[in-house]
C-alpha cells in the first residue's frame, strides 16, 4: 500500500510553496478528468456519460463515491442533460494562515484543483463549471453558473448533487424531515446508509473498510442550506431549503454554489478538529480581530430553564438589576469574561413561542431592569454584558430593530449578543435553513461586526465555516444542548449523546452546549431530587468538567447557578481551563461510545485532557508523549470518585496532583456515564 502511494505521488508530484500554477487543456478526450490530493490518497474523476455530468471519490484506490450525478433543477426545466465537458483547467496551493481563536492556531491549505467546463449541447446551450478541490482530508467542490444567452435570472428548485456511497455505510444522523424540515435539536440515530430518509449534514459515516466519510458544505452565503434525501439504495442526493412558495434559490448567474464537502479519514479519531469548511471560506472581513475575544460566561439562564426564576414579569422575574449584578460579581470574582442575561427586554410575558405571536422590543427593558446602571456596573468589575435577542424567528420584528438594537449594546459596552430563532418557520413561512434566512443570518454577523460584537446563534443555520470569513460569529447551539437537562419529563440527553455530537455536529464548527451542571440531581425546593427517569443531566460531574475541553467552543458557560458552585472544589477546574485552543489531538474516540481529547492551551503550556463515556464504565492509558520532552509537569485530575454512576450517584469527584512528563502513561478510569479532566501545567 505504501509503496503504491509514493508510485502515485511521483506520478503527480506535490506543487510544493505557495504554488499557484494553473494550466488549461482543451478537453478533446474530455471524458474522463482525475485530480488527486497532495498525499497522492484522495481521487476525483470527473466524467460525463451518456449527457450526464457524475463525479466519484476514491482513496487509496478503493471507492467511497461511485459515480454520482450532477446537475441542477430548475423552476422552467432542468440542467443535468446533454451535458459535455469543454475544457479544465488546474490549478495548486499551499498556504498557512493563523486563525484569531480555534481549535488549532493555524492551519494548512493545501490541495490540487480540477475545474471542469461544462456546456449543455442543447438549447438553451447553458454553461457552468464545477471547481473540485481536493486535500488530504477531504474533497470540497463547487458549481459556477457563467452568464450565458437565456441564462441570467432563475428560480432553483432543487440542486441534483448526489452521493453514491460504495457501500452501505454506517451513518450517525438528525432526520431533516421530522418532524418538522428545520429542527437540528434531536437525538441521533445510526444505521445502515440505505435506511435513511432525509437527514440534516454533516452526516457522518464510516465504511465497512475503516474510511471515515463526512458530507457536509462549506461557504453558504447566498443560497439555501442542503439536506441529504436518500433515492433508494445507498444513494443520497441534496436537497435544499425552501422559501414560503416552495423555491429554493433565487440568484443570477455568474453565481458560485456553497462547496459540497467530502471529509476523509481513516479513524474516527482524526475527524476532528475538522478544517476542511475552513479552508473552503474566504479570509476574514474583519481587519482588526483584537476585539473578538473567546470567553467563559455565567448568565442569568439555568434558572429560567429549570423554573426558579422567570424571563416573564412578576416575582420570580431573573433579570433584575440586583440579580444581575450578583452574577457580575460572581463573574469577576472567578476570572470569567461574560453575563448572559436573558428576559431584560419587553416581550416575554405572552406566549411567544407560539409562532406568529412573539412582539419583543429589543430596546425596552423591564422596569425592575436599569440597563443603563448594569452596564455600568459590569465595566467597573472589568466583565462584558452578554446581551440577548431571542426572535422567535419572527425575522421583519427583529430586522426592524436590528441596528438600534446592536447600537444600544454597543453604546453600553455589550460586547456579545446571543441570539435565538425558536420556531421552525419565519412569520412568512421560510424555513430556518432557507436562503432566506442565510442571508438574514449574514445580516446579523455584519451589522454586530459594525458595533463591535461578538454573535453566539441558537437554533442557528448551520455552521458552514463563516467564522473564517466573520470571526465574530463564535458559537451556536444548532444541537440538543444541555437545556434538555433542565425540562424534567423524559426528554433529557442519553449519556451517549455527547460521544456523537464529537464526531457529528462538532464536525462543523464550535457548539454552545452549556457544560458545567453541578447540582445534577437538580434539587426542588422542597429539597427532593429529580428522579432517575425525569430530565437532568445524565452525566457524573467529572464528565461535565470533560465536556468544557471536549465540546470545542470559544464562549463556554459554567451554565449552573453561582450557589451551586459555592464550596465545590471541582469548580477550579472550570476557573483553570482554555477557551482557545493552540492544538487539538484526540487521542481516543469511537462514535457513540467515547472521545479522550487533549488540548494545548494558546499563549500559554498548559494543556488540557477531556475524558468522556457513556453508559459503560471504561478504562484507558495515555502516553503523554505530546508533552516536551525534558520538561516536568503537573497534571491535576478531576476523576469519577469510588462508586461513582451518571444514574443514582453522579456527584463524587476525587481530586488529585501528579508529577508526569512526556514518558509518562496516564491511567483514566470513568465511571458510567461519566468523565475525567485534567489540567497538565509545567512544574512551577
Ligand atoms: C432556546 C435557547 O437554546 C435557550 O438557550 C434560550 O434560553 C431560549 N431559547 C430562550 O431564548
Ligand atoms: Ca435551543
Amino acid at each position: 500500500m505504501e509503496m503504491q502511494r509514493r508510485l502515485r505521488n511521483l506520478a503527480h508530484p506535490l506543487m510544493l510553496g505557495a504554488a499557484f500554477a494553473a494550466s488549461a487543456t482543451p478537453a478533446t478526450t474530455q471524458s474522463e478528468q482525475r485530480v488527486r490530493s497532495p498525499d497522492g490518497r484522495n481521487e476525483v474523476t470527473v466524467e460525463s456519460r451518456d449527457g450526464g455530468l457524475y463525479y466519484s471519490v476514491r482513496r487509496d484506490g478503493q471507492a467511497v463515491l461511485l459515480p454520482s450525478r450532477l446537475g441542477f433543477l430548475f423552476r422552467a426545466d432542468s440542467l443535468h442533460n446533454g451535458l459535455r465537458i469543454t475544457s479544465v483547467t488546474r490549478d495548486s496551493a499551499d498556504q498557512t494562515w493563523t486563525q484569531p481563536w480555534g481549535e488549532v492556531a493555524s492551519v494548512r491549505d493545501h490541495y490540487n484543483e480540477l475545474r471542469v467546463q461544462v456546456a449543455e449541447d442543447r438549447a438553451p446551450g447553458r454553461r457552468f463549471a464545477v471547481a473540485f478541490r481536493v486535500f488530504d482530508d477531504g474533497v470540497g467542490f463547487r458549481y459556477e453558473l457563467a452568464e450565458s444567452a437565456g441564462f441570467a435570472d432563475f428560480e432553483m428548485m432543487e440542486e441534483l448533487t448526489e452521493f453514491a456511497l460504495a457501500d452501505n455505510a454506517r451513518a450517525w444522523w438528525i432526520p431533516a424531515n421530522k418532524p418538522e424540515p428545520d429542527r437540528q435539536e434531536i437525538l441521533y440515530s445510526s444505521g445502515p446508509v440505505s435506511r435513511l430518509d432525509t437527514v440534516h449534514t454533516p452526516l457522518t459515516l464510516q465504511m465497512s473498510n475503516g474510511t471515515q466519510v463526512v458530507i457536509h458544505e462549506a461557504n453558504l452565503v447566498d443560497y439555501a442550506g442542503m439536506y441529504l434525501v436518500n433515492l433508494g439504495g445507498r444513494t443520497l442526493r441534496s436537497t435544499l431549503a425552501r422559501w414560503a412558495d416552495g423555491v429554493a434559490v433565487r440568484g443570477r448567474a455568474p453565481f458560485v454554489t456553497p462547496w459540497r464537502t467530502i471529509q476523509l479519514a481513516d479513524r474516527p479519531e482524526d475527524l476532528a478538529p475538522s478544517t476542511l469548511t475552513l479552508k473552503l471560506n474566504p479570509p476574514s472581513r474583519i481587519e482588526n480581530t483584537s476585539w473578538i475575544d473567546p470567553m467563559k460566561y455565567v448568565g442569568i439562564w439555568w434558572s429560567l430553564h429549570i423554573g426558579t426564576e422567570t424571563w416573564g414579569s412578576g416575582p420570580k422575574h431573573g433579570a433584575t438589576t440586583a440579580n444581575t449584578k450578583r452574577y457580575i460579581d460572581f463573574a469577576a470574582a472567578n476570572g470569567f469574561g461574560g453575563v448572559l442575561v436573558e428576559g431584560w427586554n419587553l416581550g416575554w410575558d405572552i406566549d411567544w413561542f407560539n409562532t406568529g405571536k412573539a412582539n419583543f422590543s429589543f430596546t425596552r427593558a423591564y422596569p425592575d431592569f436599569d440597563l443603563p446602571e448594569v452596564a455600568r456596573y459590569a465595566k467597573q468589575k472589568g466583565v462584558t454584558l452578554i446581551g440577548h435577542h431571542e426572535t422567535a424567528t419572527m425575522i421583519d420584528n427583529y430586522e426592524r430593530q436590528l441596528e438600534p438594537a446592536m447600537e444600544l449594546y454597543r453604546r453600553h459596552g455589550v460586547r456579545a449578543v446571543k441570539t435565538g430563532y425558536v420556531g421552525d418557520l419565519t412569520e412568512h413561512g421560510h424555513a430556518h435553513q432557507s436562503q432566506f434566512m442565510v442571508r438574514h443570518h449574514r445580516r446579523v454577523i455584519e451589522t454586530a461586526a459594525r458595533n463591535g460584537i461578538m454573535i453566539n446563534v441558537h437554533e442557528p443555520i448551520k455552521d458552514t465555516g463563516e467564522r473564517r470569513t466573520w470571526p465574530n460569529i463564535l458559537s451556536r447551539e444548532g444541537a440538543r444542548g444541555q437545556e434538555f437537562n433542565a425540562w424534567g419529563g423524559e426528554g433529557g440527553n442519553p449519556p451517549e449523546h455527547e460521544t456523537i455530537l464529537f464526531f457529528t455536529r462538532m464536525l462543523a464548527g464550535p457548539m454552545d452546549f452549556t457544560p458545567g451542571i453541578f447540582d445534577l440531581l437538580i434539587e426542588r425546593p422542597t429539597g427532593t431530587p429529580r428522579q432517575p427517569h425525569e430530565a437532568r443531566p445524565r452525566t457524573t460531574l467529572a464528565k461535565q468538567l470533560a465536556l468544557y475541553v471536549v465540546l470545542y467552543s470559544p464562549l463556554q458557560m459554567a451554565a449552573d447557578l453561582p450557589e451551586n458552585y459555592a464550596g465545590q472544589p471541582a469548580f477550579q477546574f472550570i476557573r483553570d481551563v482554555g477557551v482557545d485552543w493552540d492544538t487539538t489531538r484526540v487521542l481516543e474516540g469511537k462514535i457513540g461510545d467515547y472521545v479522550v481529547v487533549a488540548r494545548k492551551q494558546r499563549d500559554t503550556n498548559d494543556w488540557f485532557i477531556g475524558a468522556i463515556t457513556d453508559e459503560e464504565a471504561r478504562s484507558f492509558e495515555v502516553p503523554l508523549s505530546f508533552l516536551t520532552a525534558g520538561q516536568r509537569y503537573v497534571a491535576e485530575i478531576y476523576a469519577d470518585g469510588p462508586g461513582a454512576h451518571w444514574r443514582d450517584n453522579p456527584l463524587p469527584v476525587v481530586i488529585s496532583s501528579h508529577p508526569v512528563d512526556s514518558t509518562t502513561r496516564l491511567p483514566i478510569e470513568l465511571a458510567p456515564g461519566g468523565g475525567q479532566a485534567i489540567r497538565i501545567r509545567p512544574e512551577r
